[in-house]
């Protein structure tokens, strides 16, 4: 086409209105939650970019195949519709469905992973890491190089290190139950990982003789920049693609509410048939029955249509420039974010942007309460309030090694209006940054502190 603007490739059929308020409004509803975004009412949320798991909106076809969800307790079609489409894609022989993805997490690693165990993986998610040490093994970040640097350019910032993960493999080879790669690697951005790193990992897995899964939610998106940017992969679909990505794993555990295209639903996929048996056993006791595992009927015929309708190019094209035309739109204000910008979200730097706020005051929660008062925008710290500890004895607080502020995007949710507003509410931000000041903790749980901590700010 001869034309440079890429346009939401579909039309809108069905409208959520969205509620405006003012300024004041805002600041009295976030001190009322005590400066934490996730105490806030959706109602008082503008544009929503907390996150892009299970906020996409569903397609005609997907809300079509609803009306075809067969609620039978066991042997549902919606099941068969299911794990076709989960069999076609990823080539695994067992397909286990699970309410969402820490659910499929749970219960693979309660079947593998033993006390003292080692997990190695290329960034584990929160709940990954969780569900690793609540096993008593360690979860080892395995990171390359290039994806611990915020600001250098590189195609494929996701990929493991390979070498740091034969020197585990070489020492520890027993404490090994799997390996695993998250695609695309959300705790680092978003960042993609390339087919060739993934057969690297293939080859170290199969010399050591241990199983390698694959964290799979945003598969989709991890195709379409292997598409772009991978020497010799342009001519390939995405889903060939994502195919061969999957075909390189023993078995995956997916969070369906990224690339499945629908609000709730998880998977868990095996080749190995006794841990599959041994896996649902586990299911049935806590999440369903093997053809439902904790999702209705409907819900599995809404994913099967979205595991279609995800790979489509057109979808992804527009899907991953919207992300990198939001990052554009902060370069173009003077913020800086993490490079290149990923598949599912823009990731602010708040420490560049907020060098006058120490880190043990926040600067990244700083600057998401600004986004929201400024224009009703909520996007997620991730920083010192989501990874820090507090210091005890009047110590400082452990920091975090980055200040970030993650805007993620829904999928098929936002126009490229509500996408320049943003970019609008990021420039009056930065443009008073220097005005803006750091946060101190008035309360906080032992656990997971940034879903209800409460601030106030310094001063
Ligand atoms: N793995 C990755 C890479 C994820 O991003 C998530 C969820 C999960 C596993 C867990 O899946 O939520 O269905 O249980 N990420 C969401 C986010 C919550 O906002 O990034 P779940």
């Amino acid at each position: 086409m001869p034309y440079r603007t890429i346009i939401e490739p579909f039309r809108i059929k069905s409208v959520e209105p969205l509620r405006f308020n003012t300024r004041e409004q805002r600041q009295a509803a976030l001190e009322a939650v005590g400066y934490n975004l996730f105490g806030l009412h959706a109602d008082d949320v503008l544009i929503d970019l907390l996150t892009d798991s299970g906020t996409g909106a569903m397609s005609s076809e997907q809300w079509a195949a609803i009306m075809r969800g067969d609620e039978s307790y066991a042997g549902a079609r919606s099941f068969d519709r299911f794990e076709a489409v989960v069999a076609e894609l990823t080539g695994l022989e067992h397909v286990i469905p699970t309410h969402q993805g820490r659910a499929a997490e749970r219960i693979l690693f309660g079947e593998i992973v033993q006390q003292g165990d080692i997990v190695p993986n290329n960034t584990h998610f929160d709940t990954t890491r969780a569900n690793v040490e609540f096993q008593g093994a360690e979860a080892r970040d395995l990171i390359c190089p290039e994806g611990r640097d915020l600001q250098v350019e590189a195609p494929f910032k996701g990929n493991m290190d390979v070498e740091a993960l034969e020197q585990t493999l070489a020492a520890d080879a027993d404490r090994v139950p799997l390996v695993m790669v998250t695609i695309t690697n959300n705790s680092g951005g978003g960042q993609p990982v390339s087919l060739d790193n993934l057969r690297q990992v293939r080859e170290l897995c199969d010399r050591y003789g241990r199983p390698l899964f694959l964290d799979a939610c945003r598969f989709a998106e991890n195709a379409w920049f292997v598409k772009e940017r991978e020497d010799g992969e342009a001519d390939r679909t995405p889903r060939d693609i994502a195919k061969e990505a999957f075909r390189l794993a023993d078995g995956c555990t997916i969070s369906l509410k990224k690339d499945g295209l629908a609000n709730i639903g998880g998977v868990l996929a095996v080749n190995d048939p006794e841990l599959a048996a041994r896996c649902r056993d586990n299911l049935i006791l806590t999440e369903g029955f093997p053809t439902y595992g904790g999702l209705a009927g409907r819900d599995l015929d809404a994913l099967a249509v979205g595991l279609q309708e995800v790979t489509d190019p057109d979808y992804l094209r527009y899907r991953v420039r919207t992300a990198a035309y939001l990052a554009e739109r902060a370069w173009a204000a003077g913020v800086p974010t993490v490079r290149p910008p990923g598949g599912h979200a823009v990731y602010l730097d708040a420490a560049a942007l907020l060098p006058h706020i120490p880190p043990h005051q926040f600067p990244a929660q700083a600057l998401a309460c600004e986004l929201y008062v400024e224009g009703g925008v909520r996007g997620v710290e991730i920083g010192t309030l989501m990874f820090g500890h507090p210091g005890g004895d009047g110590q400082p607080e452990t920091t975090a090694p980055n200040e970030l502020v993650r805007l993620a995007l829904p999928r098929r949710t936002y126009t490229q209006s509500h996408i320049d507003y943003v970019g609008e509410v990021i420039e009056a931000v930065a443009a008073r940054a220097r005005q803006l000041t750091g946060y101190v903790i008035v309360e906080q749980p032992r656990w997971l502190r940034h879903f209800t901590a409460r601030l106030a700010p310094v001063g």
